[in-house]
């Protein structure tokens, strides 16, 4: 069993104009050099993370959510679409939902039109001996407003890790981070609230979920409990700490995972399998 993937995060089409007029955040200048004009700044850094992808060939490619900035702006979601189908239609691409895309505060209205859109925001799939679950962690986050698709998906995740408990490795996949640093560390922002962190964290031990590989900061993080490692990879699009724009090449090989975050100009021209 020999495989790699590649993870991107937050390409959020429209960040970059939205960072600068709302929040005159001084790093749009830094990064851009000017202001933003027209267009999309995160058209080139999306497309070459579609372009590397094509060269390199990987198994598949996963988006973990921040698709686009504001998912009623059209757009940002056509600009989305028309680099996404620039993939080859070989490798397959799997999208989940960050608080961008369906709201910080989830409502059944954008969940609906998340799926109308991309497809289910909750899923899993396999590849050689491998199950990989994908959730919608904005909901997990806040469910106020859509309890029912909280209950729907605590009884997704039991059943499903349950079906696939005879395989080799299980990884997941979600917009936020469990947890930045310890698993029981305060609410806030960044990471799941506790309360739902908990039912997450169960399963996960129960049914040995060994990685899950997130989103939503716009910089690299690792953090781990016992067994499970907590993965937050930067940004395709506008990155908010020191590493660039880039993305997350992940191997598989007999049973151990390897990773590492790559700047797009840092990508190695080709993989070879075999070597890894
Ligand atoms: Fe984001």
């Amino acid at each position: 069993m020999s495989f790699f993937f590649i993870q991107m995060s937050d390409p959020q089409i429209g960040l970059f104009a939205h960072a600068y007029k709302k929040y005159k955040n001084p790093r749009v200048i830094e990064l851009l050099g000017k202001p933003p004009g027209d267009g999309f700044p995160e058209t080139h850094l999306y497309q070459q993370a579609i372009d590397i992808s094509n060269r390199l060939n990987p198994a598949f490619v996963v988006i973990t959510g921040d698709l686009i900035q504001d998912p009623l702006n059209l757009d940002q979601y056509q600009e989305f679409t028309r680099i996404s189908e620039t993939l080859n239609e070989e490798i397959p691409m799997y999208l989940l939902p960050g608080n961008c895309d369906v709201g910080e505060q989830p409502t059944h209205n954008l969940i609906g039109l998340y799926r109308d859109r991309f497809g289910a925001d909750n899923y899993s799939f396999d590849h050689q001996d491998v199950h990989f679950l994908g959730l919608n962690s904005a909901t997990i986050f806040d469910p106020l407003l859509v309890p029912n698709e909280w209950e729907n998906q605590k009884k997704f995740i039991s059943m499903d890790l349950e079906s696939a408990k005879n395989s080799k490795e299980i990884i997941a996949f979600m917009h936020h981070p469990l947890f930045g640093s310890s698993s029981d560390e305060e609410d806030g922002h960044f990471v799941l609230p506790r309360e739902r962190r908990l039912f997450l964290l169960e399963q996960f031990e129960k049914y040995s979920v060994n990685t899950v590989f997130s989103g939503h900061w716009h910089r690299n993080n690792e953090a781990s409990d016992g067994r499970l490692q907590v993965i937050t990879t930067s940004a395709v699009g506008f990155p908010l700490g020191d590493d660039p724009s880039g993305l997350r090449i992940v191997h598989i090989k007999d049973g151990v995972i390897s990773h590492k975050y790559f700047g797009f100009d840092q990508v190695p021209e080709r993989i070879d399998i075999e070597k890894i």
